[in-house]
């Protein structure tokens, strides 16, 4: 096995294991960086949009809930820096679907960008009677993150019955997944621009 298969197989291992998986430099800082770069573009551009919660005629903005702007990869597929992450999630979900089964069948998802003093809400992210979204998967672009930064993915997960809280740093190529149905999370207040690729491996719903 080479150390590139490796990388997806070690995750599907852990999410075989215990549901979740983190993975530093998934992505190489230079990836990491042009991603960035892209989403300053996109910004520039004008093309971010507060990000809603709920879906079809329930969504709508909610400040106390979500702060972020986002961009979706369905709009920039035809762009380089989204383009190598995609290939690389491809790889990733078919090794999934080989070994869990899932019939995972595509990747949606989003440029995120948080800005000073905004955060998420602890939250599941299956939406309410739908099972199409199996897998997160979140990818971040934050160079030079220091803990006063803030702005970890606060991921819940069970141990022997217990609740434990995992804090992940959104350090750039760090790469966080985990069962969507399974486990709670949040994303604490950051303190400064946090940048974050967030999407969800989908099966037919
Ligand atoms: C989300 C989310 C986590 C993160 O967008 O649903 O939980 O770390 N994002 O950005
Ligand atoms: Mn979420």
């Amino acid at each position: 096995m080479n150390s590139s298969t490796d990388k997806y197989q070690r995750i599907v291992n852990d999410l075989i294991k215990q549901g979740w998986s983190i993975s530093e430099n998934f992505i190489n800082a230079e990836v990491a960086q042009a991603l960035k770069n892209e989403a300053d573009a996109l910004h520039e551009n004008g093309a971010f949009r507060r990000a809603g919660v709920g879906r079809e005629q329930g969504y709508h903005v909610e400040s106390k809930i979500r702060g972020d702007n986002i961009v979706w990869l369905d709009e920039v597929t035809d762009h380089d820096a989204p383009q190598r992450y995609l290939a690389e999630l491809e790889q990733l979900r078919q090794v999934i679907n080989q070994q869990m089964f899932l019939g995972l069948f595509e990747f949606e998802g989003h440029f995120a960008v948080y800005g000073p003093g905004t955060f998420y809400q602890r939250h599941l992210d299956q939406h309410q009677g739908s099972d199409s979204r199996q897998v997160t998967c979140v990818m971040y672009m934050n160079e030079h993150w220091q803990p006063e930064h803030r702005g970890e993915l606060r991921l819940f997960v069970s141990e022997n019955g217990n609740e434990r809280a995992i804090d992940i740093p959104p350090r750039a190529g760090l790469l966080a997944c985990f069962l969507s149905e399974m486990f709670y999370h949040e994303v604490l207040p950051t303190t400064t621009d946090r940048y974050s690729i967030t999407g969800w491996f989908r099966r037919r719903g």
